[in-house]
């Protein structure tokens, strides 16, 4: 066997056999295949794409690259969310501990943000005190104890997919279906949970753009976790507008920790409470009341207990960036449209997220928005408000606003502004 033949069927629209993905994706975690080369190949399989057989095997032989986590010992089902990743898709945290408020275990290995969509853990990290980085048993005595765990995959999780993606980053092969697919289920297949349950976006802030292709990265994730025994299930959500009021990461936590405490935006909490709903079911749980949860304060109780376990305070005050910038209507209307891409874009460039992985990321750097589609807004009123502790980025983050972020008109007749979000 050798990388040149299999770049080479590839390349020509050919079908890899099993055998071949096994050795390629063994023979590049070892550093036995060249970098180089496995980019010719990701590349090849960007263009030509991989058959269903393919995906499986590629998965198949991603999570055969490290260890399987295991919650037998656990005394609730367990079951996880995966979002394929948004502007201001903070429902992981509130979430996790919501769904454990309502009998489930939720081990929720989360990712940092890359480009203009956040990360969970970057967001959390904002809380003084909280730590990312748990080995397996303290992660084990997390979720046992408090029901709910959010912490970065160990190293010896689908190390194959932690390179690959690595490389897929740097050489433009992240877009194809089949390998975001096989991405993201090697690493849930091998964390061991029961049930999944796939938040896939849809939008320009979202890798899918339109809805066929969100339908299909969906169908091909379900059936990958199907086939390896997972009860999996999709929801396509919108992400054409951001969720929320806020991007960035002290100010998500503050719109997260408002969601647990009974309040939060209407669509944060729509999706936290459907999601939730889909997960309990999942786990077997389908009479359980996630709403009675967030208006008890159970999920809060959940939330804090999670907290001061990984170390942090869930009393101490979060960051605050140093200088703000508002940006005002600049006509009176009703919002017709707020981009979520461009808005991710703002976040980014204040300091919210990061260009590189080793960059770090400003805890209080971020923006708000002070309406959503279909509110009205006047002219001269604040319409957007950017967070960042180096004023120097202002005048580039403001420069994502230029090419339509933001439109304001009137409603044609017959045209909701404000979209289905699920
Ligand atoms: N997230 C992943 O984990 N992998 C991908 O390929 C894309 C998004």
């Amino acid at each position: 066997m050798d990388a040149i033949s299999i770049i080479r069927t590839k390349r020509d629209g050919g079908t890899l056999s099993p055998e071949q993905i096994d050795w390629i994706i063994d023979a590049y975690t070892r550093g036995a295949v060249a970098h180089e080369q496995m980019a010719a190949l990701a590349m090849a399989i960007v263009i030509n794409g991989m058959d269903r057989e393919e995906i499986a095997r590629w998965t198949a032989a991603k999570i055969a690259s490290g260890e399987r986590m295991d919650f037998s010992g656990l005394s609730r089902p367990t079951v996880d969310k995966h979002s394929t990743g948004g502007v201001g898709d903070k429902i992981t945290l509130p979430l996790a501990p919501l769904v454990a408020a309502c009998g489930a275990a939720v081990p929720q290995l989360s990712g940092r943000g890359l480009g203009h969509t956040g990360g969970t853990l970057d967001k959390l990290e904002s809380i003084p005190g909280w730590r990312a980085d748990l080995d397996n048993e303290e992660m084990l005595d997390i979720l046992d104890r408090v029901g709910a765990v959010i912490c970065a995959a160990g190293p010896g999780l689908a190390p194959a997919d932690r390179k690959l993606y690595a490389l897929r980053d740097v050489t433009g092969t992240v877009e194809s279906i089949p390998l975001i697919a096989a991405s993201i289920m090697s690493k849930k297949i091998a964390e061991g949970t029961d049930s999944l349950v796939l938040d896939v976006k849809v939008g320009s802030g979202a890798f899918m753009k339109n809805l066929d292709d969100a339908r299909e990265l969906a169908s091909t994730m379900v059936g990958l976790g199907t086939d390896h025994g997972v009860r999996t299930v999709a929801l396509l959500t919108d992400m054409s507008v951001p969720l929320g009021l806020t991007a960035g990461n002290a100010l998500e936590v503050r719109e997260a920790v408002e969601v647990l405490a009974g309040g939060g935006p209407a669509d944060v909490v729509e999706l936290t409470v459907a999601l939730a709903r889909e997960m309990l079911t999942a786990a077997g749980l389908p009479d359980a009341d996630p709403e009675r949860a967030l208006a008890d304060g159970s999920a809060m109780d959940v939330w804090r207990r999670m907290i001061s376990a990984q170390g942090g305070d869930p009393d101490a005050p979060l960051p605050t960036a140093r200088e703000t910038h508002t940006v005002t209507a600049p006509t009176t209307g009703t919002l017709l449209g707020l981009d979520a891409y461009d808005v991710g874009l703002v976040a980014w460039r204040l300091g919210a997220g990061r260009a590189r992985k080793e960059d770090a990321v400003q805890a209080g750097a971020g923006v708000e928005w002070h309406a959503r589609p279909g509110d009205r807004v006047t002219a001269g009123a604040p319409l957007l408000t950017l967070h960042t502790d180096t004023p120097e980025r202002f005048p580039r983050a403001l420069e994502a606003l230029e090419n339509g972020a933001v439109t304001i008109g009137e409603p044609e007749d017959g045209v909701d502004p404000v979209r289905p979000l699920i």
